[in-house]
């Protein structure tokens, strides 16, 4: 395609995306439209994966305007959809691209409507300065740009090639904001206090040095996640003296979690047949996996995670356990609503869930955005309806 038809054909793409997008609720503000419509999405995303959609093991098609025609690549580019960019952490032969499989993506330029949603929710205002961790691709570094001018926008990849490639694309439009290669959780120091911080990666709990670098009445917006899911979008006002507060805004965003705290290769000690006590219980393993109680238990046993497998006698039983402490809880169904639970180590995850789960039934069992986070110098805590209701610490 001539350049100047590729030109064309992409900002008639952008028009169609920002229309998408504020047609949905995630776009609100002509600012953040302006920015949607003039940032070209598509000079981040040379190359880059799809996932395809479908039952079995998830894969990825390569994706670049030699491999599919220029038409098809840039249609692709401005579709509101995730689009992975590495995996394993291990650059792409792009002279020899293949369908990927059996792999985790760890650099993507993320779904359009979600970059945006979180851009309206960090509630920005001209001349604002914003510190964003996780450049990726650079799109949404360069939508900041656009919007604050580059003086205002540092920004830090933890992964060396996604930043030099970031940084190239980020030139290349024009773009010249203070990027670092350095692991975002130490944030940086330099011009701070920023007014904003946003995280377009998952972490375990607000690092203190996120909290330090914002100004006081600032807002930070992050995904907060553990080992078996993601807890979801956070926005924090900071209050000084390294503290911050606020609600989840919203239960859905699964980013991936910061390379630091990517869950230990090994699950932990799998208990032999007569470890532990065993008791009955209401509470089945479908607490883990449903939407709201699996927050619940995410929040509960922020070091566990959990598999079902046969013993030799052919009986199923779901494994809970803690990485850290090597405490475990194996839940096998005896009847219909019947469970037993079997429990050892230093704490009963199962317990731990069960009084949980009976606070957030007494307060009506509200969604994730029901539950709130306070971050002090000394701890960090999820708490339910209120700052003083039922809370849960994170982890380190
Ligand atoms: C979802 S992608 C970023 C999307 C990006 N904002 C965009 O628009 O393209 C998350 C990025 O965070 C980076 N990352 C992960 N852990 C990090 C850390 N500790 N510090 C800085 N960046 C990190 C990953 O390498 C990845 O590039």
């Amino acid at each position: 395609m001539p350049p100047d038809d590729l030109n064309i054909t992409a900002a008639k793409l952008r028009q169609q995306l920002a229309a998408q997008l504020a047609a949905g609720d995630s776009l609100r503000s002509p600012q953040w439209r302006t920015a949607v419509e003039d940032v070209p999405r598509h000079e981040f995303l040379r190359q880059f994966y799809t996932e395809n959609l479908g039952p079995g093991v998830t894969s990825w098609t390569p994706i670049s305007s030699e491999l599919v025609g220029a038409a098809e690549w840039l249609t692709i580019a401005y579709s509101d959809q995730t689009l992975v960019t590495q995996f394993d952490g291990r650059p792409l032969d792009w002279n020899d691209p293949n369908p990927v499989s059996n792999a985790n993506p760890t650099s993507s330029s993320t779904l359009p409507s979600l970059v945006v949603r979180m851009l309206e929710d960090l509630d920005v205002h001209d001349d604002m300065t914003v510190l964003e961790l996780g450049t990726g691709t650079g799109y949404s570094t360069a939508l900041l740009c656009h919007r604050l001018g580059d003086k205002n926008v540092t920004s830090i990849e933890t992964d060396r090639d996604v930043a030099d490639r970031a940084r190239i694309a980020l030139a290349s439009c024009g773009y010249y904001p203070r990027l670092l290669t350095e692991d975002g959780r130490h944030g940086y120091a330099g011009p701070s206090p920023y007014d904003r911080t946003i995280a377009t990666y998952g972490v375990r709990s607000v690092p203190a040095a996120w909290v330090k670098q914002t100004r006081p009445g600032g807002l930070i917006v992050t995904t907060l996640r553990g080992w078996m899911r993601s807890l979801g979008l956070v926005r924090l006002t900071v209050d000084g003296d390294g503290r911050a507060e606020g609600p989840f805004i919203a239960a859905d965003p699964s980013f991936m979690i910061a390379r630091q705290q990517a869950a230990p290769a090994n699950m932990g000690m799998i208990p032999a047949p007569d470890d532990g006590k065993t008791r009955e219980t209401t509470l089945g393993r479908e607490a883990l996996s449903m939407p709201d109680s699996g927050f619940v238990a995410q929040v509960v046993m922020p070091n566990a995670r959990h598999f079902t497998m046969r013993d030799d006698s052919g009986i199923e039983s779901t494994y809970v356990l803690d990485a850290e402490n090597d405490s475990f809880a194996v839940l096998t169904q005896q009847g219909d609503d019947t469970w037993t639970v079997r429990q050892g180590g230093p704490s009963a995850l199962w317990d731990d869930l069960e009084e949980a789960i009976s606070l957030w039934h007494a307060a009506d069992s509200p969604p994730p955005t029901g539950f709130g986070v306070s971050v002090t110098p000394d701890d960090q805590r999820v708490w339910l309806g209120s700052p003083d209701g039922p809370s849960w610490t994170l982890p380190k």
